[in-house]
């Protein structure tokens, strides 16, 4: 059995730069037409400047003879200005600001530190260039209890938000509850969506404790209870345009996750698509996967959908144990498990 999909985009990923970014490019670049390029880099992408400088950077390192199209996003902060906001829309190659809380997760201590008193005539003039705005939904405050943090943010700043900026597009990133996906479904279609990663689909938070302690199943947002991973199953196998693909893959070498301090994140980018493929399968909704994959994220951004085609053929395959990279050694999500769903490359 095969499936054929219009080629799908990654409206999330985690490229990186340097060697990392020379090893993990090209499997992004084996199945996905574009992706959203995060900006967490050090010192993160917060100019026009810097963005154009690192989509160059992305293309150098991008096989011979590939078409991935990345599309550069901006590290908002306390200080962006209004004026940036048009210099990124006049640039072309800019689709997006990222707001990370400051203290979220991996590399976000320059984000914002108070998006209503520092950041509402960047987000206006966002409206004004019908530039979304993606969000890292949780909150920051240690007192919170690391499995709330979504839910409080979105009482605390994404309900207020959508409400004084109605017309603002905002993509909530990796949404893991149902919190999330009633919130999402509760604002107007085309103005509110949400990306959903392969690891918040297939796994709960008992996949951290399997066995023993599991750093590579750790990412942020934490995994979530199982009511809410199927929450999010139904909310993206219903067919409904307000959720698309978005990986979150997020390659860390494998000391920096087996180690006291290690971490989040995780590297998904060759394994995404089968997964994805699973979780609709065992859903019984693969009429609905292409939607997710090729069709909701460009509607969504305004953007046309890819023209090329990827096959998906259901024949049993190993992932590997790790990927030896030049830059070191990353572990894949379901590292030397068999995966039902083989993309076929060369289509
Ligand atoms: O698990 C994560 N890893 N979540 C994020 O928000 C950032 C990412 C990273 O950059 O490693
Ligand atoms: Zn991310």
């Amino acid at each position: 059995m095969e499936l054929s999909l219009v080629r799908p985009d990654d409206w999330h990923l985690h490229l990186r730069d340097g060697d990392i970014l020379q090893s993990v490019v090209s499997q992004s670049a084996k199945h996905f037409g574009r992706a959203i390029v995060m900006p967490n880099l050090r010192p993160p992408i917060t100019t026009t400047a810097a963005a154009v400088a690192y989509r160059e950077e992305i293309l150098k390192a991008l096989p011979p003879k590939s078409y991935f199209d990345p599309l550069m996003t901006l590290y908002l902060t306390d200080n962006t200005s209004p004026k940036e906001i048009k210099a990124a829309r006049r640039s072309g190659v800019v689709y997006a600001v990222k707001l990370y809380p400051a203290g979220a997760t991996t590399n976000s201590q320059d984000g914002v530190t108070d998006l209503f008193g520092r950041c509402l005539p960047v987000l206006e003039e966002m409206v004004e260039q019908n530039m979304p705005l993606l969000v890292h939904g949780e909150v920051t405050d240690p007192e919170v209890d690391v499995f709330d943090r979504e839910k409080v943010f979105i009482d605390s700043t994404l309900r207020p938000l959508v409400q004084q900026l109605p017309r603002l597009k905002v993509v909530m990133e990796h949404v893991t509850t149902l919190d999330a996906v009633k919130f999402v479904e509760s604002c107007a279609e085309g103005f509110v969506a949400a990306t959903v990663t392969p690891q918040h689909l297939l796994l709960n938070r008992n996949a951290l404790f399997k066995g023993g302690l599991q750093p590579h199943n750790y990412c942020l947002p934490v995994l979530k209870r199982e009511i809410h991973r199927q929450a999010i199953v139904a909310a993206v196998t219903s067919g409904s345009k307000r959720f698309f693909l978005g990986t979150d893959s997020a390659p860390h070498e494998r000391q920096k996750k087996e180690c006291p301090c290690g971490c989040a994140g995780i590297y998904n980018a060759p394994v995404a698509l089968a997964l994805y493929a699973k979780v609709f399968e065992e859903a019984g909704a693969l009429d609905k996967l292409e939607a997710f994959t090729s069709f909701n994220g460009p509607e969504f951004y305004g953007l046309p959908r890819n023209t090329s085609f990827i096959t998906l053929r259901k024949k049993p395959w190993k992932v590997p144990d790790s990927y030896e990279f030049a830059s070191g050694t990353i572990i894949p999500m379901f590292a030397g498990e068999t995966l039902d769903w083989l993309p076929i490359v060369d289509s």
